[in-house]
């Protein structure tokens, strides 16, 4: 075989020959070849858990496309809406069929009174709107009991709306109960984005309307974080998933994962950390710590982009179109700083690390109005379709239960000893 990798057990002298197909390498052999020998691989940094269709990633290119479509053509002409069906559907929706997709997501906004007032209601006053978001998620598969039903073509189909349909409306609730603010319910006249940002800010108007090119900058935002292939979160959805738990429970387990500042969490720790550099003139003593080993540079580097993140370009040429509306956000210039010191320091660039989709993205939150605890549940919102597209190919696929093995490094079989004898 041309393109194969062959293994020899040095201690009997089998040895297996394994064909190389679309990139990898099928462990079905190796597992006959070297029984109870594992793959010991950390964070699972060389292991495809996976075959997937949706989302196709080269980190040293920096290209990013959803079901084939370059994530720049989406970004350019495409809407939140129409993304979700396509990662969902795996296809462009036709005329007819957007109409009926965005009808039963603008139909399924509304969440269970007492999802509100009994649960949401019953958090801290202080408590913070990503973990409140992260357990009302969870929350909501008691209100759906057929969701179990996974195996279920219809059922699926209408958990999937539903989740997508109230993730902006949970996360709305989170920050006005956060804020000590009174619930808005949705208003199905208005567009997704719209109507998030309605449910986020309106006061006494009878009818919020938001500045239309603040809406289309957060639909666009919405398409960048749409999926981003075997992510942290997304992997746990798909962990979650193949024990076959309902959509909601998994989905909140993919959320709890995109909280981390590693992942999701992100871009909330870049606002904190622009801000402790507090000036221009302070940036290159900050970069100089973070090369000492002093934390990380938020927003910079990422586990498969070892180029520019083609999100994190696009959104930079967004903020300039939001900062005409809303005034320059003044932590733009420390930012732009930063990216420049970085990006020419040769820390940086042997490492490979640029500025990620957390870089700039906190910096247009902020402008908008945003609170720097909503920056990552303004995450999740649209991660929510990326989640349930690797949930259903998964379930389609028929995948075994997650279920790797490790290698035990602890202590050797010994005898208890009783509480009373031990010094
Ligand atoms: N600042 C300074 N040094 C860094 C950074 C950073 N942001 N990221 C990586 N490094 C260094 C790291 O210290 C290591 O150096 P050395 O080889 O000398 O030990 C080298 O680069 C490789 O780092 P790593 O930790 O092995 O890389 P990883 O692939 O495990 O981590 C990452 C990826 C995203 C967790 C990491 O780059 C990071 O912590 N970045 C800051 C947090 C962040 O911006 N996260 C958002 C990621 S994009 C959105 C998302 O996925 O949710």
């Amino acid at each position: 075989m041309a393109e194969s990798i062959t293994i020899t057990d040095n201690r009997t002298g089998d040895s297996v020959e394994i064909p190389i197909t679309d990139g990898g390498i099928e462990s079905t052999q190796f597992r006959k070849l070297l029984p109870n020998v594992w793959f010991y691989d950390e964070a699972l940094m060389t292991t495809a858990m996976t075959q997937s269709a949706v989302t196709f990633l080269d980190g040293d290119a920096g290209i990013l496309r959803y079901r084939g479509y370059p994530i720049e053509q989406l970004a350019e002409q495409s809407t939140y809406l129409e993304v979700a069906y396509l990662l969902i559907h795996g296809e462009l929706p036709t005329p007819a069929q957007y109409d009926v997709w965005n009808h039963d997501i603008t139909y399924h906004t509304f969440i269970h009174e007492n999802m509100r007032k009994r649960f949401l209601e019953g958090f801290h006053y202080d408590a913070h709107p990503m973990g409140m978001l992260v357990s009302a998620i969870a929350a909501l598969s008691t209100f759906y009991g057929e969701a179990k039903e996974i195996f279920n073509d219809e059922s699926r189909q209408k958990q999937i709306v539903r989740l997508i349909a109230k993730m902006p409306t949970l996360a709305a609730a989170c920050h006005r109960f956060s804020v000590g603010q009174p619930f808005v319910y949705p208003d199905n006249s208005l567009s997704f984005a719209e109507n998030f940002l309605s449910m986020m800010f309106k006061i006494a108007e009878p009818r919020y309307a938001a500045d239309p090119r603040l809406s289309k900058a957060l639909d666009l935002l919405f398409i960048l974080h749409a999926d981003h292939e075997q992510n942290c979160g997304t992997t746990a959805m798909r962990v979650i998933g193949s024990a076959h738990a309902d959509p909601y429970s998994a989905a909140a387990g993919a959320a709890a994962a995109l909280y981390g500042p590693r992942h999701g969490g992100a871009n909330e720790a870049v606002i904190r950390m622009l801000n402790e550099i507090g000036s221009m003139e302070n940036v290159p003593a900050f970069v100089d710590a973070v090369k000492s080993g002093h934390g990380r540079l938020q927003g910079f580097g990422h586990r498969v982009y070892k180029n520019y993140d083609p999100r994190a370009r696009i959104i930079k040429k967004a903020a300039d179109q939001v900062f005409e509306v809303t005034g320059k956000n003044p932590l733009l210039d420390i930012a732009l700083k930063l990216e420049e010191v970085a990006l020419s320091d040769d820390y940086f660039i042997s490492r490979k690390l640029y500025p990620n989709v957390d870089f700039y993205s906190g910096l247009i939150y902020q402008a908008m109005g945003f609170p720097i605890e909503m920056f990552t549940v303004l995450f999740a919102i649209p991660r929510m379709s990326g989640w349930l597209a690797h949930w259903s190919e998964l379930l389609q696929q028929d995948q075994k239960i997650a279920r790797p093995r490790q290698l035990y490094m602890g202590a050797d079989e010994r005898q208890y000893v009783p509480l009373a004898s031990r010094v």
